[in-house]
């Protein structure tokens, strides 16, 4: 059997082992149908229909899904302290091209979290060019002042150390100190240095949607793919592009 069969080369890339440990799979007839027949490297099956040691595939490539990425997690492959990538499978660290974060949650911020191995849905997603909004639910240690909206849609916001002021954000004040903001830039700490700003302190930030896709009700530490349909819903609301 030809190590360089398409079937071999897939599961090599979804991380399964090497391409020799591959075809030893298929040689021990560990790589079936949905039905438990034993498949060849080079049959013509849909992914949905394969199964390994009687398990469905993890997401072919091209994969975009949600983590709900709980707060004392770091978005990098190897940083010091608890990674999201030990909320995947294992096997999703040895994915070629690796399902990378798409943009960054600091390791003190909560919620959505989109993750791909698509360089191009990527760079869409996080281009400055798209103007995804995103929406991340704020607590803070002082009571809003009451002029914080009008700074922060100003457009003329200036961070300590930047050279353009920001792009205008929306606030939404739902108590004296909680609220909602919606950016469309993605700058290192925005959202608790624009509070600094304006002389206050955020304690608690969770990214609650980016585009027109919310997080709901999926679980602190859980992920899944996103549905044909959510993905549509992502690029729904953006002013870019
Ligand atoms: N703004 C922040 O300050 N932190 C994040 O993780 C995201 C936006």
């Amino acid at each position: 059997m030809s190590r360089s069969s398409p079937w071999i080369k897939q599961l090599a890339g979804l991380g399964y082992g090497s391409r020799r440990q591959i075809a030893d799979l298929f040689a021990e007839g560990r790589v079936t149908t949905a039905n438990g027949e034993p498949l060849r490297a080079d049959d013509d099956v849909v992914h949905a229909d394969v199964r390994i040691d009687g398990m469905p595939l993890d997401p072919a490539s091209g994969v975009l899904l949600m983590l709900h990425k709980p707060v004392g997690y770091v978005c990098s492959t190897r940083d010091q302290g608890r990674l999201i990538y030990e909320l995947l499978p294992p096997r999703f660290c040895l994915r070629s091209p690796i399902v990378s974060a798409v943009g960054r949650l600091d390791r003190d911020t909560s919620g959505l979290l989109l993750m791909t191995d698509d360089g191009g849905l990527l760079h869409r997603i996080i281009s400055p060019k798209s103007k995804l909004p995103k929406t991340y639910e704020v607590e803070l240690a002082q009571d809003l002042r009451g002029d914080e909206a009008a700074i922060f849609a100003s457009g003329e916001l200036m961070l300590r150390s930047e050279r353009t002021a920001l792009l205008p954000v929306w606030l939404q004040v739902s108590a004296p100190r909680r609220a909602t903001v919606t950016l469309t830039e993605g700058r290192y700490h925005q959202v608790r240095r624009m509070f600094a700003a304006v002389g206050n302190h955020v304690e608690c930030l969770h990214r609650c949607r980016v585009g027109g896709l919310e997080l709901k009700c999926l679980e602190p530490g859980a992920w899944r793919e996103l549905t044909t349909d959510e993905k549509e819903a992502l690029f729904s609301i953006s002013s870019g592009y």
